[in-house]
């Protein structure tokens, strides 16, 4: 066991040493990171949250310290007392590298065993270690300086919605289900046996209710679960930075937050952003880029190819129009010499893996054209195709025919993947944009019948309504989702506050009457009493704070994460539970519980 802190008070932090504190007596606390005995001179360097310190034992020092110092190991936690003087020898790679610490006195405030991980930022050791021990994992100075500009982020938030006159209201996490899309995750009530409570996904209808009760504006930076497949980006639960306002139209509501994200880019990274943000159509996106998140730090737009294609005797082409889909393609332009064709197939196989059936190309080189469907196509229309990619020497041209949904997707993707694959992603310039006019409903082959897009309470724009039953792929919603670097950061929508409108969406969603009751009677029945206009949005703030970071793997910016199968390594959630708790809570397993 350690002694006692004792008279030692802390004065100082070891990242805050400097060269003005030479001759002052400070005291100083907190973990060893290294030691390094020469006999008789022993070096010690010092970190809490501020960063490192190098203290010092040299022989002007009493023997019982010198010998109380030769104890100390790798995260002992110590308290030193002395002077601090010029290093001789200046480490210009430390923030605190002019000056040491001479010690006079030291007390061992605790022990430490040898860490299973090490505590550096550049450890390589596997991601599960770290899980498992991710109280140590975070006394690394990166994941520290993650979860210190995640509350900065934070903080800046809370400023500017309270500058705006956003009151920020907490709402509960014991509710019933909200429609967000995933799954939810659920909660036995054990005083009404039988009945579950849901975690929300998001708390889409009750801040929609705090329109309905006049608050104007709202915000809350809250948890929200969805019990969905994850990804790299996506957590069991997660973060959002919820947002509604009332008597908006869509431009309100872009404009108050693009400049909500004007505020953050300057706070937190210095970076002055241009406003209004740039803002285009889902259709428009979905013809260049064939996704709804396009990634602007590049070109290699899609290029429709479709009635050349349908000329060409290469069979896969011809059909595939035929058959009502398309054939598309993308330029790498000056990329030609980087891909050989071993690198080719591997994007085949890329591709793939998104539905395509085949990865057609072209090079243009030197001597010409290379391409294994050259001989398909005329003179005249090669020409014409080289034409429409604006195709010069050393590009490579990559071409997909199927329908329409599985071109786009793949080659949106591989759009992303050979940006990737090429290393010309920079991760410090942003660009962002607005992705608006999103349809409102979309078809679900397994379902059999049309879904909402975003959610059913999402405002169709105005024009469109009456095609609401005649043709329901072309109805626009008044939605929007912001886009940064490729990745969704935030989305939403102006809500319905008719019920009459609601009631034409539910029946285009297939709900009956009664469903709709059951499930959002008590929103239907709120809009009854004066519903003004309203609408908001919602950002992940996680996924905002791996932009700010830098940060590829969203676990990286959350204290406590879960694993891809949704579990918690240090804690060992979830586990099973007592029978009398089972009982308690009216359950019934179905699985042998060991
Ligand atoms: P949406 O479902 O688009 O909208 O979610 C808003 C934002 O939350 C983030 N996000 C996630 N982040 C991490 N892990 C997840 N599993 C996850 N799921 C979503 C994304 C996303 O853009 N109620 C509506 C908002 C509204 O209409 O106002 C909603 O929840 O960055
Ligand atoms: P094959 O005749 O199957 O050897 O295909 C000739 C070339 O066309 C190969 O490069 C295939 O990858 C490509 N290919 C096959 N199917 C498709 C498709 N649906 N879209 C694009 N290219 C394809």
């Amino acid at each position: 066991m350690g002694e006692r802190m004792g008279n030692l008070r802390r004065s100082m932090m070891c990242g805050e040493l400097s060269i003005s504190d030479v001759g002052k007596e400070v005291t100083l606390m907190g973990w060893v990171q290294r030691e390094r005995n020469l006999g008789g001179l022993m070096f010690v360097d010092l970190r809490d949250t501020t960063g490192i310190s190098q203290i010092v034992f040299d022989d002007s020092v009493p023997r019982e310290l010198i010998e109380k110092a030769e104890s100390i190991r790798a995260e002992y936690v110590i308290a030193v007392k002395g002077i601090v003087r010029e290093r001789q020898s200046k480490n210009p790679n430390m923030a605190t590298g002019d000056v040491e610490l001479l010690v006079s006195e030291l007390k061992i405030l605790d022990e430490a065993e040898t860490p299973p991980i090490y505590i550096k930022d550049d450890d390589n050791v596997s991601e599960s270690m770290r899980l498992k021990y991710r109280y140590l994992d975070l006394r690394k100075p990166g994941m520290q300086s993650n979860l210190k500009l995640r509350a900065k982020v934070a903080k800046t938030v809370r400023d500017f919605f309270y500058e705006n006159r956003f009151v920020e209201v907490e709402t509960p996490v014991l509710t019933k289900p909200t429609p967000e899309g995933a799954r939810d995750y659920l909660v036995p009530s054990r005083v009404n046996p039988g009945q579950f409570y849901a975690l929300p996904q998001s708390p889409q209808l009750l801040k929609q209710l705090l329109m309905v009760s006049g608050m104007d504006r709202y915000y809350q930076i809250v948890k929200c679960f969805r019990d969905e497949d994850l990804r790299a980006n996506r957590q069991p639960e997660f973060t959002q930075i919820d947002i509604e306002m009332s008597f908006v139209e869509v431009d309100d509501v872009l404009s108050m937050n693009e400049k909500l994200m004007k505020r953050l880019f300057k706070e937190i990274k210095g970076i002055d952003i241009e406003l209004p943000l740039r803002r285009m159509s889902y259709e428009e996106a979905m013809k260049r880029f064939g996704v709804d998140k396009p990634d602007l730090r590049f070109g290699f737009e899609l290029n429709d190819i479709s009635d050349i294609a349908s000329k060409s005797q290469f069979k896969v082409f011809s059909d595939a129009v035929a058959n009502g889909g398309a054939v598309k393609g993308i330029n790498l332009n000056g990329y030609g010499e980087s891909f050989t064709r071993k690198d080719i197939a591997s994007l085949e196989d890329y591709v793939k893996t998104y539905g395509a059936k085949g990865l057609a190309w072209i090079k243009v080189t030197k001597e010409g054209i290379t391409s294994p469907i050259g001989k398909f196509f005329s003179d005249a229309d090669m020409s014409t195709l080289l034409y429409r990619f604006d195709a010069k020497e050393g590009d490579l041209i990559l071409i997909i025919a199927d329908k329409l949904s599985v071109v786009s997707d793949s080659l949106g993707n591989l759009r992303n993947e050979v940006a990737k694959r090429l290393g010309i992603l920079r991760d410090d310039h942003y660009e962002m944009l607005w992705i608006t006019e999103f349809p409102l409903l979309e078809y679900d082959e397994d379902a059999k019948r049309y879904v909402a897009k975003h959610h059913p309470f999402t405002h169709p724009v105005e024009e469109d309504i009456e095609l609401l039953e005649s043709n329901p792929d072309k109805v626009r919603a008044k939605a929007y989702d912001l886009v940064i670097n490729g990745d969704e950061m935030g989305g939403g929508s102006i809500r319905i506050n008719n019920s009459g409108l609601q009631s034409r969406m539910f029946k285009a969603l297939g709900l009956s009457e009664e469903e709709a009751q059951d499930k959002f009677g008590f929103l239907l029945e709120a809009f009854r009493y004066g519903t003004p206009p309203h609408g908001g949005i919602a950002f992940g703030l996680d996924r905002l704070i791996m932009l700010f970071s830098g940060s590829s793997n969203i676990r990286d910016v959350i204290a406590f994460p879960k694993t891809q199968s949704a579990t918690c390594l240090m804690t060992g959630a979830p586990t099973h539970v007592t029978a009398e708790q089972l009982t308690e809570a009216h359950i019934k397993v179905d699985v042998d519980n060991e």
